[in-house]
């Protein structure tokens, strides 16, 4: 196999349509929060707004991931997107809204952004650490696992593009699934 496919390829994450999106509007817990992509609190005020929600919601075990996938989701923000046209002037700060939505069995993490091009996950063969050995520069690529990370931690991972122009990044997190409890990330800063 050519570890090199890794980073010469890529594949959108899955799709819904906007109308599909509605459906998640009532939720029986909701918080959201607005930051701006140049704001250099912008990360650390959506991880801790993720910690927090989680453990008022009592998902404990849940808490580190939920932090760990919304530092990654601004991230993203914060390095890949151009703002629509239509959204936005040029030179104005670019909006990052995140939000939290519960219900008893799924807790939905949902990251919006003003730009409609999708994330993209890498496309090629999953390697196994034990098959890099001493030389993991050679095979991995430096870029292009954040949502890869994501994935490994959530339940399921989709993008939906906005009605106007934008896209949310929606992850779910399934109460009573064999991840509950095994958070791979534990709190703190
Ligand atoms: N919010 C977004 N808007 C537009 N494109 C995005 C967004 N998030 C990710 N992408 C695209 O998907 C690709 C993969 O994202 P991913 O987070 O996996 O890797 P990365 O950000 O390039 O690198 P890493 O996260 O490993 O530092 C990005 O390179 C970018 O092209
Ligand atoms: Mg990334």
């Amino acid at each position: 196999m050519d570890p090199t496919r890794l980073s010469r390829s890529a594949r959108a994450l899955p799709v819904l349509d906007s109308n599909e999106t509605r459906s998640v509007a009532l939720a029986q817990r909701f918080r959201a929060l607005t930051l701006f992509a140049e704001s250099p609190d912008a990360a650390k005020a959506a991880r801790d707004m993720a910690q927090t929600t989680f453990r008022d919601w009592g998902l404990h075990s849940r808490a580190g991931d939920a932090r760990a996938v919304v530092s990654e989701l601004i991230a993203n923000v914060v390095q890949h997107t151009t703002p629509d046209e239509c959204l936005t002037k040029p030179g104005a700060p670019r909006r990052i809204d995140v939000a939290f939505r519960s219900w008893p069995k799924w807790t939905f993490i949902e990251v919006t952004d003003e730009d409609s091009s999708p994330p993209m996950l890498p496309m090629g063969e999953v390697f196994s650490p034990a098959l890099v050995g001493d030389l993991p520069e050679a095979v991995l690529p430096d870029s292009g696992r954040g949502l890869l990370m994501v994935q490994s931690l959530v339940d399921a991972l989709w993008w939906a593009p906005g009605e106007q122009g934008g896209k949310t990044v929606v992850c779910r997190f399934d109460l009573g699934s064999d991840r509950l409890g095994n958070g791979t990330h534990e709190g703190g800063e």
